[in-house]
């Protein structure tokens, strides 16, 4: 059993936020203090920059920026560190990568996405496809909104270049189950793009087991700052890669016509990085790696399916994915807008998000503008949901009577 007191002393947010019922992990989760705390240390204690002097403060920021690409690097099982790319977030780096393979797509070739993706992870390619004169083709989804793995395979050939498809759904919590889909992708020659915005903060990865080319995933969704996000990326695929970004720190050599690039990882990190973030990254992840495993699956999944049986209760709900893997619920209240119940559960100061989740296609597989979504972590518990069904049952009386005065 997870001890909740002792986990929320870790998160400061609770020490002002007594009454705070978070269940919205999944746009950003709440902040460790470890994260927190060498952030600030960083600016405290140092604030220079990264890999331009010998002196002494420089050269501790210098090695706590690396250590932190190291640690990353055997957190994600990564052939080395030289793997690992810190870039903004995990927007940032699927744009890096569209960039590059984007501009050798030709007429007439493939990108295979699915209609679960976030914007961040297709849009990038249908860009990208309309340039080229590409095709961006969408895998067909099941009844109940999972991937069609066989669908999917069939739809792999020699014409496709590049399969992107999201490791967790943000808007479904469906796990995609990776290893068919790459193997045959790499059969046809074409790479594999893994979102992993929403799996890193749930799951252990191993990039080398899973043999993706490329993954990315953002470090505020895993307890850590803003404004960082790692891409992995194999390593033959970033030598030839070309730079979204050129300037400070990315040069080899420079001449008044032409410029050589540096080697991997720094070639993708022009101008003074995101020094904090990226060592308050570090700390997040080695919470992240102490926690995550079955004890957490098991207090997540308890957690939802007792969320699902609660929702239940109330006999205007419509839950999209009453079977997901991790704790992310996706529902609405019949004919009340889900902007309405969001702003009324807000009033109780409890957090939760609605919208179209930047997973706009999906909305029009629904048939809706917009869902509730909560997402649970390891800071969550049932009293949580409790407060929400509560909240939830006053939102659905309100806007009833509020249509049977009409
Ligand atoms: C599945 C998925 N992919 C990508 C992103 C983009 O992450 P960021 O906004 O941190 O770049 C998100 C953020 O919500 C997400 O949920």
């Amino acid at each position: 059993m997870i001890d909740i007191k002792n986990v929320r002393s870790n998160f400061p947010i609770f020490q002002n936020n007594e009454d705070l019922v978070y269940l919205d992990s999944a746009a950003s989760s709440l902040k460790h203090k470890n994260s927190i705390r060498d952030v600030m240390n960083y600016y405290m204690q140092s604030g220079s920059n990264v890999g331009r002097g010998s002196y002494k403060i420089q050269l501790n920021t210098s090695e706590m920026y690396e250590e932190s690409r190291k640690y990353i690097s055997r957190y994600l099982n990564a052939e080395s560190e030289k793997s690992i790319v810190f870039t903004k977030g995990a927007t940032h780096a699927f744009n890096m990568i569209a960039y590059h393979f984007g501009n050798k797509l030709k007429k007439g070739d493939e990108v295979l996405t699915t209609k679960l993706e976030h914007h961040a992870s297709f849009l990038p390619w249908q860009r990208a496809c309309n340039k080229a004169g590409a095709k961006l083709i969408f895998s067909p989804l099941d009844n109940d909104f999972r991937i069609n793995i066989d669908k999917l395979l069939d739809l792999i050939n020699e014409k496709t270049k590049v399969v992107a498809i999201t490791l967790v759904s943000n808007v479904l919590g469906y796990v995609t189950p990776m290893e068919k889909i790459i193997k045959k992708a790499h059969d046809v020659g074409a790479i594999v793009v893994c979102d992993a915005a929403q799996a890193a903060p749930h799951q252990k990865l191993d990039v080398k087991e899973l043999d993706c080319d490329f993954l990315a995933f953002s470090g505020h969704k895993c307890f850590g700052p803003t404004g960082v996000g790692v891409l992995y990326g194999k390593y033959e695929h970033l030598i030839e890669m070309d730079p979204i970004e050129v300037g400070g720190s990315m040069v080899d050599d420079v001449k008044e016509q032409y410029f050589t690039t540096a080697e991997p990882p720094n070639k993708f990190e022009a101008g003074t990085p995101p020094i904090a973030q990226v060592i308050g990254l570090k700390s997040a992840i080695e919470y992240l790696n102490q926690v995550q495993g079955k004890k957490l699956e098991d207090h997540i999944n308890e957690l939802r399916n007792y969320a699902v049986n609660r929702l239940l209760e109330l006999k205007d709900i419509i839950i999209y994915n009453p079977r997901a893997e991790v704790g992310i619920i996706t529902f609405n209240l019949k004919d009340i807008h889900a902007h309405d119940v969001e702003t009324f559960l807000a009033s109780d100061n409890v957090c939760v998000r609605a919208g179209h989740h930047c997973a706009r296609l999906l909305m029009d597989v629904f048939k809706t503008s917009a869902t509730i979504r909560i997402s649970l972590h390891i800071y969550n518990e049932k009293k949580d949901i409790d407060k929400l069904i509560f909240a939830l049952k006053k939102a659905s009386n309100f806007f009833n009577t509020l249509e049977e005065v009409k």
